[in-house]
């Protein structure tokens, strides 16, 4: 149990450093937690923030178990850290939030299928697969049939690592690499909601907020909150995340990333354990941010209030296809012109087609004004080099 008493000479470890750790970083300092951060970077968006940096890779061992070191505590940003080393150090007794075990099943999409399956949770049909030929045996022997969708079990993000096989000529696409091979849903709407789970065993969730995907990135470009979803599909959902992050008895956030079809069912497709894209927003439009409920849910305090204060959209501000280079930001001015217009640069050095270089959240009176303001600010910034 951490002293609060002493939160001024508390240090919270954070792995790695990019902008949800700046973000994480920004809360904590309003308590005047003293935030350590560790990345390979040295110019990552949380280096220049927090209290003291580290130069570290997330996924060596040697570096992780070192950094564990200097702090009382460790949070991460991101799924991919070496899991040996958290789990080391918490056998040595440094609190590793959310917890090391938990973390391995979620990097692995397979073991987070079946974490699913045998908890309940509805997700969509799905087989496991050793590798390419395996798949290509089953699709022969007709065991596996057209439409299905292809995820390696390690290591993908941002629709890197999924593929979706509509028919035969999409098979040259399939993926040589241990794979979950799942139903294809046919998707109406993808919702995300935060759940929070605080080490005392409190358990609530953030608003659904409804997804909208760059078809050519294939990650996520706009998000609005709250989603356009029935009250019972909102509370269906809602009564999911509270489940899912209570099986696994976890302290932290869980974002969980679902489906909702087009016969009004809620199928979960995988779930992260830490501060998400789909919560930036909740900076200015909930009472509490992601990162502050993060800050609650590991220190053992009360979760604070999850109302929506005003609708939102929250839109990632991605490097202009075509430029790479020094990053130049084009029409912030004019943008901040717009009411409600809330601008995040997470202060990358460099820009590339797609790459996340910030976000802005638009708060509005309702969903067609924040639809509206979006459209403009969307046409307003360019990310330039
Ligand atoms: N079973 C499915 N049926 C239909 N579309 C899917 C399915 N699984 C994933 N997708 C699509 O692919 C996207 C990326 O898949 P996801 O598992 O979320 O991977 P990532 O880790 O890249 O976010 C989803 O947001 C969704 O649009
Ligand atoms: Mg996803």
């Amino acid at each position: 149990m951490i002293d609060l008493s002493n939160i001024s000479s508390l240090r919270l470890g954070i792995t790695a450093g990019g902008q949800l750790a700046k973000m994480l970083v920004l809360a904590a300092s309003n308590w005047d937690i003293k935030t350590y951060v560790m990345d390979a970077d040295p110019e990552c968006p949380a280096a220049h923030n927090c209290t003291k940096f580290f130069k570290g890779s997330h996924t060596n061992y040697e570096d992780v178990y070192r950094f564990g070191q200097e702090v009382d505590m460790i949070t991460y940003e991101i799924e991919s850290i070496n899991v040996e080393a958290l789990k080391k150090l918490k056998s040595e007794g440094k609190i590793i939030l959310p917890d090391p075990e938990i973390l391995e099943t979620i990097q692995d999409k397979g073991l987070q299928k079946l974490f699913f399956e045998n908890h309940q949770i509805p997700t969509a049909d799905f087989k496991l697969f050793k590798n390419k030929s395996e798949i290509i045996k089953a699709i022969q022997q007709a065991e596996l049939s057209v439409p299905f969708v292809q995820k390696v079990r390690q290591g993908g993000y941002d629709g890197r690592g999924v593929i979706v096989v509509n028919d035969a000529s999409d098979f040259t696409k399939l993926i040589d690499s241990p794979s979950v091979i799942e139903k294809k849903i046919k998707i109406k709407k993808e919702i995300a909601i935060i759940a929070a789970r605080s080490s005392s065993g409190e358990v609530s969730h953030f608003p659904a907020v409804e997804m909208e995907f760059n078809p050519e990135a294939n990650l996520v470009e706009k998000l609005i909150c709250p989603a356009d979803i029935s009250q019972s599909i909102s509370t269906n959902a809602g009564k999911l995340a509270d489940d899912l992050i209570s099986a696994w008895d976890m302290t932290g956030l869980l974002a969980i990333e679902m489906f909702v079809d087009e016969n009004d069912e809620i199928w979960i497709n995988e779930v992260a354990p830490r501060p998400h894209n789909s919560g930036h927003h909740t900076i200015e439009s909930v009472v509490t941010s992601q990162f502050e409920q993060l800050l609650r849910a590991i220190l053992g305090l009360p979760l604070g209030s999850m109302e929506l204060k005003k609708p939102a959209i929250m839109l990632n501000l991605l490097g202009e296809p075509g430029y790479e280079g020094i990053a130049k930001y084009h029409g912030l001015h004019q943008a901040l012109q717009i009411a409600g217009v809330k601008v995040h640069l997470y202060g990358k050095k460099i820009t590339k087609p797609f790459r996340k270089m910030g976000h802005i959240t638009i708060l509005g009176n309702d969903r067609q004004d924040v639809i509206d303001k979006a459209n403009q600010v969307k046409n307003i910034i360019k990310i330039v080099s």
